[in-house]
């Protein structure tokens, strides 16, 4: 659904700022932009457990009407209350809207010490079914149960999208990531889908790993997989481990994309150890802007921005506190501001 090249210059698009770090990172993101000559309608809407307070729903509804009409939406990242409370509303989200592909690019940066050097993987999490799909209960007291779902319609269609991916970007290998030797129904249809999908895409190395053996591969060499597609869970932890091998969350970007509606995001969460401080690494949701831009067919822009912060790295002279500099949110975006107004 990206549109091919940008045919207008005005775009309307909706923002999800966030909670803790997100509305810091956001007006970041908002202004890297602005400096890339793009112009943007933004229209600012949030959800969470403040909104909540408010209007009794953490997602109201004009949330999602505005990314319906305006198709595309940056987000910040938005809390869940851990093991008690509401139900996170950026599974809810996602569901809502059927983005049911999460690509999540791990790739190092100029100057920020990767694990292996020259690691660029990406991730293809499917977005929609697994143990987020929210199916859980107490049987009795002292025994609860959490239904794992998947889908031949979503392991297909995540398997198509993560092969299509792979040949539109000239990737060589696509992975599945499963735990089919224990859950041979789940995770055993998974990769029976996987293995039909890549027979209608020769041009690409299908390749399977087990989950367990996968993380252990990734921390011993980053750099022998390419694309990996797999499950919800699965794909929520690799990611994690993923930015850990890269500089860690303040860099990772991410996209949930659906056939009607795409949510740009970085990966990391709300960082209430930092939120307010302005200490927030921005790379993380700047870098998922980047990939909004080629969505939306201003890669102009999003080459200006990219090459402009691998030049800020890639100079080591200003960092944030999380790859071990001083740097606020605000003096990192100043200095990538000033190089794109000069690229
Ligand atoms: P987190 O990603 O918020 O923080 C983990 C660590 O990474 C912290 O030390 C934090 O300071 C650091 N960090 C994260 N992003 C950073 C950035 N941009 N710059 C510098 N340092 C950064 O993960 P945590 O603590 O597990 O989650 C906090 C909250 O965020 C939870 O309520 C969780 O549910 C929510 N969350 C929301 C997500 C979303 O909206 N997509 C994704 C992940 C978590």
């Amino acid at each position: 659904m990206a549109a091919t090249e940008a045919t207008r210059t005005k775009h309307t698009l909706t923002l999800i700022p966030g909670d803790g770090i997100g509305p810091e990172v956001a007006t970041a993101t908002q202004r890297v932009i602005e400096a890339s000559g793009v112009t943007i309608d933004w229209e600012v809407h949030n959800a969470g457990a403040e909104v909540a307070e408010k209007r009794g729903t953490t997602l109201p509804p004009e949330v999602l009407d505005s990314i319906r009409k305006n198709k595309v939406a940056l987000k910040g990242p938005i809390g869940t209350p851990i093991g008690k409370g509401f139900r996170s509303v950026n599974v809810t989200l996602r569901q809502a809207l059927d983005l049911y592909s999460n690509v999540r690019p791990v790739k190092s940066l100029p100057g920020v010490e990767p694990r292996f050097e020259g690691t660029d993987i990406v991730i293809v999490r499917e977005n929609t079914e697994d143990l987020y799909a929210g199916l859980e209960l107490m049987l009795m007291p002292g025994i609860a149960q959490s239904i794992k779902l998947i889908t031949e319609k979503g392991s297909r269609r995540i398997c198509e999208y993560a092969f299509d991916y792979a040949e539109r970007m000239g990737r060589m290998r696509v992975t599945a990531v499963h735990k089919a030797n224990i859950m041979k129904i789940t995770d055993g249809m998974f990769l029976e889908v996987f293995r039909k999908v890549a027979q209608a895409h020769p041009r690409i190395e299908p390749a399977e790993m087990i989950v367990d053996a996968c993380a252990m591969n990734l921390v011993r060499n980053a750099n022998k997989v390419d694309v990996i597609v797999t499950e919800n869970l699965y794909g929520d932890i690799l990611s994690d481990l993923g930015a850990g091998l890269v500089g860690g969350l303040g860099i990772v970007p991410g996209a949930n994309i659906g056939q009607d509606a795409a949510v740009f995001e970085a990966v990391h969460g709300t960082a209430p150890d930092i939120a307010g401080k302005g200490l927030a690494n921005p790379t993380a949701l700047i870098q998922s802007a980047v990939m909004m831009l080629h969505h939306l067919g201003e890669s102009t822009a999003a080459n200006k921005i990219e090459k402009s912060l691998l030049e800020l790295y890639a100079r080591a002279e200003i960092r944030t506190g999380d790859l071990g500099g001083s740097a606020t949110t605000d003096q990192f975006t100043d200095a990538l501001s000033k190089l794109i107004a000069t690229t």
